[in-house]
Formats: structure tokens, sequence, C-alpha cells
């Protein structure tokens, strides 16, 4: 088969990790003889820098053009002035909104191997494994924001969450399909007792579920007790699907439980059209250029890559399937190292990824 992905390295450890990202790609394609094809494209503060734009124009018509995307990562210290033009930041949520990838999914499995790199007791983990379900084009995100001089002195400032019912059904369908192909059990996560957006998420997926999905085992929980009960019994959820900014705080959250955000990889879906893949970290500015970094994340979302826009699900595993021999094999990155063990670099680690493939 002949693929077509763009590379998007973007900021900080963004070209380390997605240049080894590239390596395991292209030991997979030479495995099952496929013909992969790479375009690399700016994007974040990069792009900024190279261009004034955080997302220019030919990184997006490129990324439309592809069969996927894998990104890096965006923003740093260079670019964090509050009162900048632009941030990086705006490049990712703008090829999230142009791509219309208004699903994000973030799988949480913590690996046996890792166990006791997280800071949960080993008997509250076991048996782990979470697929949340992200709203990711609409929600606070997008809504109407401002800012205005107040007379007497002051500013006044807003940012409002906005959602449509067509935006709730679309993901909630998601959702309930993947759990249904997983354990059937199904968490929605909104406010519903403060916000008035909430209550229309809550209302558009009661409605879907006596309506479509009678045979899931389905909860409400409010995102604050939701913030509990994910360190308190993580064990105990499946699918959850949540609006776009209670989805980005959440998942930050759970990415602890597999004790490094350096192994959790991320795909973002529309109805058609490329995803976009990415390590749901960020560009760890305070560790770039040094080789330390960790790519298992980056290299198990090629692996997502491979599943959900080319329909490998054979080479998917096989990746997959390397990052564990790689852990069983006790190669750690500092990142998920005991105190006492020795690390292996970005480079290394993946140079026994490759030798497991
Ligand atoms: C994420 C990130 C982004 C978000 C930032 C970088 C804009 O935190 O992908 O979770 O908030 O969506
Ligand atoms: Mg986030």
């Amino acid at each position: 088969m002949n693929v077509q992905f763009v590379l998007l390295p973007g900021d900080g450890i963004g070209p380390e990790i997605v240049s080894q990202a590239r390596r395991v790609l292209e030991a997979v394609a030479d495995k099952f003889s496929h013909s992969f094809h790479f375009q690399e494209h700016l994007i974040g503060g990069c792009a900024i820098d190279a261009t004034g734009d955080p997302l220019p124009e030919a990184t997006l018509d490129a990324c439309k053009k592809s069969d996927a995307v894998l990104l890096g990562a965006v923003g740093g210290p260079k670019w964090d002035d509050p009162s900048a033009k632009t941030r990086p930041e705006a490049g990712l949520l703008r090829i999230r909104k142009e791509l219309q990838l208004f699903a994000n999914l973030r799988p949480i499995t913590p690996f046996p191997e890792l166990l006791d790199a997280s800071p949960l007791k080993p008997e509250i983990l076991r048996g782990t494994d979470i697929l949340f379900f992200r709203e990711l084009t609409g929600g606070i995100y997008f809504g109407p924001s401002s800012c205005e001089d107040l007379p007497g002195g002051g500013q006044r400032a807003q940012s409002t969450m906005v959602y449509e019912t067509y935006e709730v059904e679309r993901i909630f369908r998601l959702a309930a399909e993947a759990a249904r192909n997983r354990r059937g059990k199904l968490t929605m996560v909104d406010k519903a007792n403060v916000l008035e957006a909430s209550r229309l998420w809550r209302r558009v997926c009661g409605q879907l579920v006596q309506q479509e999905y009678s045979d899931l085992e389905y909860e409400v929980v409010l995102v604050d007790a939701m913030a509990m009960h994910l360190i308190s019994r993580p064990a105990s959820f499946d699918v959850v699907v949540t609006s776009n900014m209670f989805g980005d705080i959440l998942t930050d959250e759970a990415s602890m439980l597999p004790g490094s955000l350096g192994m959790l990889p991320s795909a973002s879906l529309g109805e058609s059209g490329p995803g976009l893949y990415e390590p749901i970290h960020g560009s760890a500015p305070d560790i770039a250029g040094k080789g330390i970094a960790n790519p298992l994340a980056t290299i198990l979302a090629s692996a997502m890559m491979l599943r959900h826009s080319c329909q490998m699900p054979d080479e998917a595993d096989c990746i997959e399937q390397a990052v564990k021999r790689t852990l069983a094999a006790g190669a750690r990155t500092a990142d998920i190292a005991k105190p006492n063990e020795q690390a292996y670099g970005t480079v290394e680690i993946t140079d026994s990824v490759l030798t497991a493939l």
C-alpha cells in the first residue's frame, strides 16, 4: 500500500520524538512491504518564527491532501508572552478546526511492566483501561470570547461554552459504538448542576441512550466528582465521553495513572479526511535537545495512525507489541526509570523498539 503522511514535528522535543517515530514507521513499511511517503511541515512556534503564522497555508494544504498527520508538540517559553499577536497553540486549535477533528481519542492503558512508575498503588490501578472521547472542535475553546477595558479601570474578559445538539450527538455516537466493542460501559461527564451547556449534553446523551444504546451500562458523573473517582477507582471506567475543556483537564489527570505522560498517544478524528495523531504530552522545553525525551507516546501514536487512518491493524499491533517487549526487557527512558535504574536515551530506546519489531 502507498501512503502519504505529513509529519509536523513542531517545537521543543517534538522534532526528536517525531524523527524516532518515523524510523519505526519506515521499519514497518519494510516489514509489510508498504510504501510510506513523508512530508515535513511547520506548525507552532517554529512556524511563527519562520512565517509569522503558527499554521502556515502550506502546512494546512499538505495536511488536507495527506492520508494522516503525525504531530510532535507545539509551544515553549519563547512564545509565551500573553500580549503576543499569536501563539503556537493557536496553530493546533486551527488545524483541529480546519480538518474538522471533533473526536479526540485518548486511551489510558497502564502497562503492567510500569505499574510501579505510577504514583498510585498497584492495587488501585490494576485492571485500569479507559478510553476517553474528548469533544475537540467546540465548547469554550471555540465559543465567543472578548476582553474590554472598563471605564473605571480594570478589564472584563469572557469565554463562552457553546454546544449544539449535533456536536454532542456525533461524539456521543462514536463513544457509544466504541463502548459496545469494549466492555459495554459508558460514562458521560458534565457539570449539569451549574452549566446550561452541560444540561444540553445531558438531555441529548440521555435520549440517545434510550433510543439507540440501551444495551450499554450508562452513567453520568459530574466533572468535579470525576476528578476524584479517576484517582480512587480508575479501574471502574471503560469509555468516558465529555466536552472539550473537561476532556483536556481529565485526560491530563488520567495520564498520571500509567506513571508518565511520556507513554500516552492520542488520535483526533473527523467524519472523513485525514486524522491527526500525537502524543498527549507537550513540548517539554526543559529537556529539549538533550536526547533524553521518551519517544514511546509518539511511536504508539503512529500505531493508532496505522490502525485508524490506514486500515493496518496488524501493523499497528506489531508496533504496540514491540513497545511492550521493549518495556518487558527493562528498557526505560528517564521519565519512567526508577531512581537507581540506568535510563535509555531517545534514540537508544527506539533502537530497542526496532530490534523488538
Ligand atoms: C491538549 C493541549 C492543548 C489543548 C493545548 C496545547 C492548546 O493541552 O491537546 O490537551 O488544550 O487542547
Ligand atoms: Mg491538554
